[in-house]
C-alpha cells in the first residue's frame, strides 16, 4: 500500500465491526470521520483511549464527526474487551470497533510499521472530510496514548479553514484569533473580515475568529 497523503481519497473498505457490517464511505455519509488504530485488544493504553473517546462522544457529534476504531483482533475479543473498557473507564463504548483480524484495514492504511512491530499496529489517526479526502494523519508509537483534545482542536481548525480564508496559529483553540491567509489582498480584507484586523507584517495579519 502506498503512503496515504493529505488530499488523497481515504481508501474505502467494507468490514465487520462491533456495530455490524460497515462500508466506510457509506457509513461516513456527509460527516467528518476519525479512523484510529489500536495495537491490540486488552492493552492498557488502548483501554484508556477508547474509554476517553466514548466520553467525548458529544464533542465529536457537535462537530458532525463519526469515530471508528481499528484493532487487529477478532470480534469476539472486541466484545469481551468492551466489557472491561466500560467497567474500568466508567463509560459505555458508543462507537464501532473494526474487527481487523485479517489486517485488511491495517494494511490498506499502512498501520503496521514492521521496524516498530511486526504484529501490533502503531497508533494511527486519520481525519477525513465529508468529501472523503484525508485532512490529517498523525502516527504515535504504541507506548504513547493520544491527546484526544488535540484531535478535536484540529477538527475545529479544519472546519473553520474550510469555510473562511484563514489559518490557525500555533496552539490555537476555538474562539481565539486567527491569521488571514496570504492569498487575501489587504484591500479585500475589510469586506471579508468586517470585525477588523491587525497588520503586524505584510504576511502576518490577525483577525478575530470569523464565525464567532
Ligand atoms: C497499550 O495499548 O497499552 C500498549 C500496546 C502495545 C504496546 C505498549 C502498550
Amino acid at each position: 500500500m502506498a503512503t496515504i497523503r493529505l488530499g488523497d481519497i481515504a481508501p474505502d473498505f467494507t468490514v465487520e465491526t462491533t456495530e455490524g457490517i460497515i462500508n466506510f464511505h457509506e457509513w461516513l455519509g456527509n460527516s467528518w470521520g476519525v479512523l484510529f488504530s489500536h495495537p491490540a485488544d486488552f492493552t492498557p493504553v488502548c483501554t484508556t483511549e477508547l474509554g476517553l473517546t466514548a466520553k467525548l462522544k458529544d464533542e465529536f457529534t457537535k462537530r458532525n464527526t463519526k469515530v471508528l476504531a481499528v484493532s487487529v483482533d477478532p470480534l469476539s475479543s472486541h466484545k469481551e474487551w468492551i466489557k472491561d473498557i466500560n467497567e474500568t473507564q466508567n463509560t459505555v463504548v458508543n462507537f464501532p470497533i473494526i474487527s481487523d483480524a485479517d489486517k485488511k484495514v491495517a494494511t490498506l492504511y499502512d498501520m503496521i510499521h514492521p521496524n516498530s512491530s511486526e504484529t501490533f499496529t502503531v497508533r494511527s489517526v486519520f481525519i477525513i472530510g465529508p468529501d472523503k479526502k484525508v485532512k490529517l494523519t498523525i502516527t504515535y508509537p504504541a507506548s504513547t496514548g493520544r491527546n484526544f483534545l488535540e484531535i478535536l482542536r484540529v477538527i475545529d481548525s479544519l472546519q473553520l479553514t474550510a469555510n473562511y480564508s484563514v489559518a490557525t496559529p500555533a496552539n490555537w483553540k476555538d474562539g481565539e484569533e486567527v491569521v488571514i491567509v496570504p492569498a487575501v489582498k489587504d484591500e479585500d480584507i475589510p469586506a471579508k473580515f468586517p470585525k477588523g484586523y491587525k497588520r503586524i507584517k505584510p504576511y502576518l495579519r490577525i483577525t478575530p475568529q470569523p464565525n464567532k
